[in-house]
């Protein structure tokens, strides 16, 4: 059963704040930290498997005076699937399970933006000499990155110049110098399409302003699959169920959260002839990636700010026990993603999908009710026809709707007993596109400007019991023997003498 949703319009990024710090969902750090590996050493251990705070640095290094611009970073806060339910006007305890629900749906509701005159990010407004970008405590988030990456977790503005729509992504920008940041952008994610379509119209810079410190809807829809076509300001507008409220950038034709703590407006330099240097970074694979390469480079043409700003950040890459935000809310948007492309295919009994937050959807699993043979071969198709598989999905697992795919024990033993190589329950599909920051990808295969994209072999585990099989006379006419577990009869027998038998209350 699907939970009911009863959406939550925080207002600005301090009503979140103030509302998780009621929940006890932060942690502040008081103690002096450095901006230098420190804030982001820090931020990784604390952030555990989908467990720990959001994190409230309030005492950074060289930026801790009187005179400071910004003094606070805060990171972590869609890392916990309690917080995202939050987010999502959901209870806290809410099963990841029903988030996938919901993610499916979650990004097809609209509430357009409104334009208001006037908001707290214009309570300071910095521009020409006086714009430097190292007045922000920008971490220097792992000892291997190439710089200090200001941009972790802000929402990119950008406009298609044929149809005017904006659109809002989050894309990783590392500081060059006072007023020049590269980015990281692939021509497949939207921005890339924007770019393209200034290119062709002959521009050589593209307007852009990036808000950091927004409501948590309009972050979590920045790093979602939100279809082309589709502004994010609307799709953040259904989910908080208010719309959003936009005001004018000063030097460029964007709208930007009036609320939003800072915004960095400028042109992005996409002639390669002015492009920066940019990488690498700590990515979400959990690997140093991105090579260090000249990148298209933001030439920042104002900075406007709340009083006393916060700047949002986030420590990328999952490894095992420590999951990034970016996993975390790409763990179900990425599963429903999937879900939505069987629905379209018409790939029929599918009951559960799901993708383990260490890694992201890389690896896919699928639940479903078979009813005829090779059904999983179907769904594996149909998913690497997508385009949604572009960087992702590039192992599939496929169960039967006995198995449980939010619990790794029961996957592995269905891969153990329900798989027979030489049965064609693996398959390999080589040769497909793929992402680019996989470090399992040979070197030169992972070079976007040769290919356009990465490469990869992709699997299916088809770990279904094998419908290909006769029925077996021995078994009732199933394919599979029976398993151990008792018959509901005869557990309901020895429960109903359980205390009588000196075991205690059955849990
Ligand atoms: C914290 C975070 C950091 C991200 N960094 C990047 C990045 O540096 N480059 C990139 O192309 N996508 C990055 N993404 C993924 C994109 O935001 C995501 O694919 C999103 O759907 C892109 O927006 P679009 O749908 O408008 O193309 C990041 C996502 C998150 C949540």
């Amino acid at each position: 059963m699907t939970v009911e949703r009863k959406p939550v319009a925080y207002g600005d990024a301090r009503a979140w704040i103030g509302a998780l710090r009621k929940a006890g969902e932060i942690q502040d750090v008081d103690g002096e930290v450095d901006w230098n590996i420190e804030l982001g050493t820090i931020a990784r251990m604390l952030q555990g498997p989908a467990t720990g705070p959001a994190v409230m640095f309030n005492n950074i290094k060289d930026y801790n005076k009187n005179d400071s611009r910004c003094t606070k970073v805060f990171t972590g806060a869609l890392s916990s699937y309690r917080r995202i339910a939050m987010m999502m006007g959901l209870p806290s305890d809410t099963h990841p399970r029903e988030l996938v629900k919901l993610g499916r749906t979650i990004l097809t509701g609209s509430i357009p933006p409104v334009v208001v005159d006037t908001g707290p990010c214009k309570e300071n407004i910095i521009t020409g000499n006086d714009i430097n970008v190292f007045d922000f405590p920008a971490p220097y988030w792992n000892r291997l990155d190439g710089g200090r990456y200001l941009m972790t977790y802000g929402g990119c503005v950008t406009k298609d110049p044929e149809t005017g729509i904006m659109n809002v992504g989050v894309y990783r920008g590392m500081i060059h110098d006072k007023n020049h940041i590269p980015i990281l952008m692939w021509r497949a994610q939207h921005i890339g399409h924007h770019v393209t379509a200034w290119q062709n119209g002959g521009a050589s810079e593209v307007p852009i302003a990036v808000a950091m410190g927004v409501e948590p809807a309009l972050e979590f829809v920045g790093g979602a699959p939100v279809p082309k076509g589709i502004c994010e300001y609307d799709v953040a507008g259904s989910i908080r169920g208010a719309p959003m409220e936009l005001v004018k950038c000063e030097t460029v034709d964007l709208l930007v959260p009036a609320t939003a703590e800072i915004v960095i407006e400028g042109m992005l330099q996409i002639d390669p002839a002015n492009y920066l240097p940019e990488g690498p970074f700590a990515e979400f694979t959990g690997y140093l990636a991105g090579d260090p390469a000249p990148k298209p480079a933001i030439r920042v043409t104002a900075i406007t700010h709340r009083n006393n700003p916060i700047l949002r950040g986030t420590i990328e890459g999952a490894m095992p026990g420590s999951y990034s935000e970016n996993t975390v809310t790409s763990s179900i948007m990425r599963a429903a993603t999937a879900w939505n492309v069987l629905d379209r295919a018409g790939v029929p009994g599918i009951t559960d999908v799901w993708c383990q937050p260490v890694q992201a959807g890389i690896n896919l699993l699928i639940q479903m009710k078979q009813s005829y043979r090779n059904q999983a071969k179907q769904a594996a198709n149909a998913i690497w026809g997508s385009s949604a598989a572009h960087v992702r999905y590039k192992h599939i697992t496929v169960v039967d709707d006995d198995i449980d795919i939010h619990d790794y024990a029961a996957v592995d033993w269905a891969i153990a007993y329900r798989v027979n190589a030489g049965e064609n329950d693996v398959i390999i599909m080589p040769s497909t596109f793929g992402l680019g920051l996989d470090p399992s990808v040979r070197k030169r295969d992972r070079n976007p400007t040769l290919f356009g994209t990465g490469k990869w072999n992709r699997v299916l585990i088809d770990a279904t019991m094998n419908l290909d099989y006769d029925p077996d006379p021995d078994f009732g006419g199933a394919r599979y023997p029976p398993t151990v577990r008792p018959t509901p009869e005869d557990e309901t027998a020895v429960l109903a003498r359980w205390e009588e038998l000196g075991l205690g209350k059955r849990k």
